[in-house]
């Protein structure tokens, strides 16, 4: 499963490069908002230069709803760098512009999958990837695992080349259940994908060998 971050802050964008793991970012214009970028000129920068840290795939997210400006956004969007994968929401306008820029070359992340449904349309669309929500189905008192776990079977199934990206991951528990289920990719802030690395018993065992070690 690959691992992207699911952030436009640039210091935890590092911290992340750095463990040797990531394998892209992914952000949407609320997590943008968050870091204060506003104004195309300084959106499209902060693309470029998370571009520059990252040898991976970058999703940046078109901000219009009609097939016409999805597709001139997207296509600037792409154009800023090869690593840029253009996000497109699931509404009828954005499966649409999906197929165009299948069609064109342009790499597509499919956002705000909440059915398999709509997994479906994105898949024959041409998605690269499509991104389950599956954070935001748990608050809303269903089962966002079960929907990884359903999409990953029908792609299975119909051999769908479409990625399953996880999203909305709240905890290093659903990054090891989405990987369970078939997730191609999760996303997630810093703050899960570091827990993946705690353990008590890693703490007591590195205490004692180090005790141990001064007796050597
Ligand atoms: C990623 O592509 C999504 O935009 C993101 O994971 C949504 O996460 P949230 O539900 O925590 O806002």
């Amino acid at each position: 499963m690959k691992f992207f971050i699911d952030t436009a802050n640039l210091a935890q964008i590092k911290e992340a490069n750095e463990l040797g793991i990531l394998d892209g970012v992914t952000t949407n214009p609320s997590l943008m908002a968050k870091e204060g970028i506003r104004g195309q000129e300084a959106i499209n920068q902060h693309y470029k230069t998370i571009c520059e840290m990252v040898d991976g795939d970058i999703s940046a997210e078109v901000l219009t709803t009609e097939f016409a400006t999805i597709v001139e956004e997207g296509k600037k969007l792409a154009a800023l760098h090869p690593n840029i994968v253009v996000k497109v929401p699931m509404i009828k306008e954005g499966v649409k512009a999906i197929k165009w820029f299948t069609d064109n070359g342009i790499r597509t992340n499919c956002t705000l999958i909440f059915s398999a449904g709509q997994a479906i349309l994105a898949a024959k669309a041409g998605a690269t990837y499509i991104s389950p929500f599956l954070g935001r189905i748990d608050d809303s008192g269903w089962d966002g695992m079960q929907l990884i776990e359903q999409i990953a079977q029908i792609f299975a199934i119909q051999q769908y080349k479409t990625e399953i990206l996880a999203a909305s991951i709240r905890s290093p528990n659903h990054i090891i259940q989405a990987a369970q289920a078939g997730a191609h990719v999760c996303t997630c802030p810093l703050e899960p994908i570091l827990g993946l690395l705690k353990h008590p018993l890693t703490d007591i065992g590195l205490a004692k060998f180090l005790e141990d070690a001064k007796k050597m």
